[in-house]
């Protein structure tokens, strides 16, 4: 077969107006006002900007054609992991600033100090020290009693269903559980039960119940056995509106099923509110209690994976982590310009701040991950949506942007039309793992080459005038050619990673969470923010209480024109 020959960067046009426009995107006030912080000051802007500009006019495909080796050198293994930065605007100089920058902010300090349990989450006076957690997989022990206490009560329990020692009300074994839980307390588990789901038949058959919309927790109730099934109750906080509702439906018709008021045994809680846990009706023994630090959406690790354990067992739990430690021993060990998430964390710097972008795609191309971009939208945009620095002042550079996608192939009958032509550059991550659970003729085999595909098409396009001679060559009148020319033409040049894994394994997912993880750190402590609160969410929280009195008629609030007109259509639906 004739090999893929295409043309370095050249569709005949100039590059177009917004990618020029991308380097507005830093091209801000050059004197910052009082209580407005940047972290580039005028000769690092500067620099930053002119690489920008250099790069945007150097090819990717011309970066390959210069440099054969520039795969390998832009390419590591990192434990389970292989991962392929080369498609990516860079060269030696661009990252050598980029490490100058993210030393000069301190963000080799913050990832040390990330290991010794430092209270980098200030504004909610916490410590941080995920490290420990997956330490624990090797050596059993964490030196913090908490955590100990907290791994060995959770082996217990997974022992004790597993066993058959808890058991239902009516004295059978557990076949079924729920996760009832949202947010941090919910997508982890769920994303790594559903990517295990496909090595073997799981010990307990695992649902998840989240949102407060009646129909999950009905739906999910529809489906499980009242008499063999255990609900995990979830939540942090144990005050979260949607899964203190979920948990009271669920005990509300075990009870009704079972007909009998004393269904303790089917309800566990994991929480760092024992107290508000044993007040909602939860018995002592059954409370897994996690550490307070441990925030909501970086708590899979934790006894937040309890479900994972019930459903894969402890051993595969004890992996995951251990793909976590592999990924934190890297990051210990290497120097920043060879530390594989700190350098992805820079290039989401490098684009967010010097091209202007703001969006960026995640997709797996293994049907296991699909819930990866859910689980990174909450990774990320909780975690570095913020538009005040970690010390309160305004900000003036841009901080995290929006992450989205979904599994390939899926994603190419849909929005990739968009990645390849669209007028935005949208950098993209494809995951995938070289060997499938099941196998099917050569399915898996097309899959990858989907995959690869598409990032070599992202990375080369292809011009105007290659496709017109092509099209005039198989008797297009030349008029036709050069127009359609310009419809078919593909920018090209534009950003992916690429990360393999041998095959989808629970180290091998602890590996690539814990990558993420450190990913967005390296950038949020570049950008200068906490990445570990999430007081936006707060606001809506109280007004929907305030709104709930107002729908149910207790409450008359002041409200805007808006609010109010769609609540009492609301109200007025309910009396028809
Ligand atoms: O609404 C945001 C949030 O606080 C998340 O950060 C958290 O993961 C989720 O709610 C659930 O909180 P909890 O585990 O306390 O129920």
């Amino acid at each position: 077969m004739k090999p893929l020959q295409f043309k370095p960067f050249s569709l005949g046009r100039k590059i177009p107006a917004p990618l020029n426009g991308y380097l507005k995107g830093l091209a801000v006030s050059s004197t910052p006002s009082y209580g407005v912080i940047s972290p580039y000051d005028s000769n690092t802007r500067s620099t930053l900007l002119s690489l920008a500009q250099q790069s945007i006019s150097t090819p990717l495909s011309q970066r390959f054609q210069e440099d054969p080796k520039r795969a390998e050198r832009y390419s590591a293994e990192i434990g389970p992991l292989f991962v392929d930065y080369s498609k990516h605007h860079i060269d030696s100089n661009i990252l050598d600033t980029l490490c100058t920058i993210a030393r000069n902010r301190g963000v080799t300090t913050q990832l040390a100090a990330l290991r010794t349990g430092a209270h980098l989450n200030n504004t909610e006076n916490r410590a941080v020290n995920y490290p420990s957690l997956r330490r624990w997989a090797v050596d059993q022990q964490s030196g913090d009693s908490a955590i100990d206490s907290m791994y060995s009560n959770m082996a217990a329990l997974v022992n004790d269903i597993h066993s058959g020692k808890l058991r239902g009300q009516t004295g059978k074994a557990f076949t079924d559980l729920v996760n009832i839980g949202i947010g941090g307390s919910d997508f982890g588990p769920r994303l790594i039960c559903d990517a295990l789901s496909n090595q073997d038949e799981p010990l307990l058959k695992t649902h998840f119940a989240a949102n407060i919309d009646p129909s999950v927790i009905s739906e999910v109730l529809a489906t499980v056995p009242a008499e063999t099934t255990l609900f995990i109750v979830a939540s942090k906080s144990f005050g979260t509106q949607e899964t203190r509702s979920n948990a009271t439906a669920a005990r509300n018709w075990l009870c009704s099923e079972l007909k009998c008021d004393d269904v303790d045994q089917h309800f566990i809680a994991i929480t760092s509110r024992p107290e508000s846990a044993k007040t909602f009706g939860i018995r002592e023994d059954l409370i897994l209690t996690v550490p307070e630090w441990i925030g909501g959406r970086f708590s899979v690790w934790s006894g937040f994976g309890l479900a994972i354990a019930l459903s894969t067992g402890m051993e595969n739990f004890l992996a995951f982590l251990g793909g976590g430690h592999d990924i934190d021993q890297h990051v210990e060990y290497s120097p920043l310009e060879s530390n594989i998430p700190v350098i992805l964390g820079l290039l989401d710097v490098w684009y967010r701040n010097a091209w202007g972008i703001s969006s960026q795609a995640v997709l797996p191309y293994e049907h296991h991950l699909k819930l990866l971009p859910i689980y990174l939208q909450q990774l990320f945009m909780e975690s570095a949506g913020k538009s005040v620095s970690s010390d309160g002042e305004i900000l003036q550079h841009g901080t995290g942007g929006v992450i989205w996608g979904t599994e390939g192939t899926n994603g190419q009958h849909s929005f990739h039309q968009l990645l390849h032509q669209g007028s935005d550059t949208i950098p993209c991550d494809f995951i995938a793992s070289l060997h499938s659970y099941n196998p099917v003729g050569e399915q898996h085999q097309n899959l990858i080459a989907n995959c690869f595909s598409q990032s070599l098409v992202l990375m080369q396009g292809q011009s105007a005038a290659e496709i017109e001679t092509s099209l005039t060559s198989n008797g297009m009148p030349a008029v036709d050619a050069k127009k359609l020319a310009q419809h078919k033409a593909m920018l090209g040049n534009r950003p992916s990673t690429t990360i393999l894994m041998n095959q989808l394994t629970p180290r091998a997912l602890g590996a690539l969470i814990a990558l993420y993880e450190y990913r967005l750190f390296s950038a949020s402590f570049v950008w200068g923010i906490n990445p570990f609160d999430q007081w936006g969410v707060e606001l809506g929280k109280q007004i929907s209480q305030t709104l709930m009195g107002a729908l149910s008629g207790k409450e008359s609030p002041e409200l805007d024109s808006s609010t109010a007109q769609l609540i009492t259509r609301y109200k007025q639906a309910q009396q028809t």
